[in-house]
């Protein structure tokens, strides 16, 4: 089926508001082809370039990517700073693409602690896109759920410590917005390519309700075409939030 007959599948009233997505596999996909890993993370950056594209023309408003966990620091040294370079290159080369598309840039993750040369480039793009209206791109990097779990509590801890709110104020709502996600609405739909099913340590407090799509695509292979595919499978799912089907239909 060609792209526009499979897009005219999708409805545009049921579009998930927010998608996230495990980019898994291009280091794989690189070696079915004998190519370094890297290679694979540069084609990987092309998928980004297409579904980001595609995401905002639909109308999903956020667009969340896993882009560098915190655990991902493990892997060889060469292949870390590969993927760092492979970052500023590709935002620096494609913030026009974002200013010409509408689309915000944004992060959730300890970017603090990324190499400096990284950091400022994220600022710059950040700054750069701030008033944009299309949709949010939110780069995950250096993040972890668990990390964000935990620096959320400290930063509630401190709050209760300055007296500012009693501990019997904690609440969903107030977690909700210590996590760095806190001014994202939680993602209805999560796509993880590579054949994997595994959360990874991401979103973890966020997709209490969401949707799970699993393909065995290997990231850079991830196209336009499977994207469709993946919100109207989303579409056709029956999302009760704990009641039965007759309380929703
Ligand atoms: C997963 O494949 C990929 C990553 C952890 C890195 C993703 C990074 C990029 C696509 C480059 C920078 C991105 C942006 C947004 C500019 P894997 O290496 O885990 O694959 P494998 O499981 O097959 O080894």
């Amino acid at each position: 089926m060609s792209n526009p007959e499979l897009r005219n599948q999708i409805d545009p009233d049921k579009l998930p508001r927010h998608i996230a997505i495990i980019m898994d596999g291009n280091g794989r996909w690189a070696k079915k082809r004998a190519l370094p890993r890297v290679i694979g993370h540069e084609y990987g950056v092309k998928s980004v370039r297409t579904i980001a594209e595609s995401a905002a023309k639909l109308g999903v408003k956020f667009l969340t990517l896993y882009t560098f966990s915190t655990e991902n620091w493990n892997r060889p040294a060469l292949e870390v700073k590969a993927i760092m370079a492979l970052l500023v290159k590709t935002i620096r080369k494609e913030v026009a693409t974002l200013q010409k598309n509408n689309i915000r840039l944004r992060t959730i993750g300890n970017i603090k602690a990324l190499p400096i040369d990284a950091y400022n480039e994220l600022q710059e793009a950040m700054a750069l896109t701030a008033n944009n209206t299309a949709m949010d791109l939110v780069l995950a990097l250096n993040y972890s759920a668990r990390w964000d779990i935990v620096q959320a509590t400290q930063s509630i801890a401190e709050q209760v410590k300055q007296g500012v709110l009693n501990s019997d104020q904690i609440n969903e709502t107030v977690i909700s917005q210590a996590l760095n996600t806190g001014n994202l609405p939680e993602p209805e739909l999560l796509i993880r390519t590579s054949g994997e099913f595994r959360i990874s340590n991401f979103l973890l407090w966020e997709m209490a309700y969401s949707e799970f799509y699993f393909t065995d695509m290997y990231w850079p292979e991830f196209d336009e075409e499977a994207f469709y595919k993946a919100i109207i499978d989303y579409q056709k799912r029956e999302r009760r939030f704990g009641k039965t089907s007759e309380q929703i239909a």
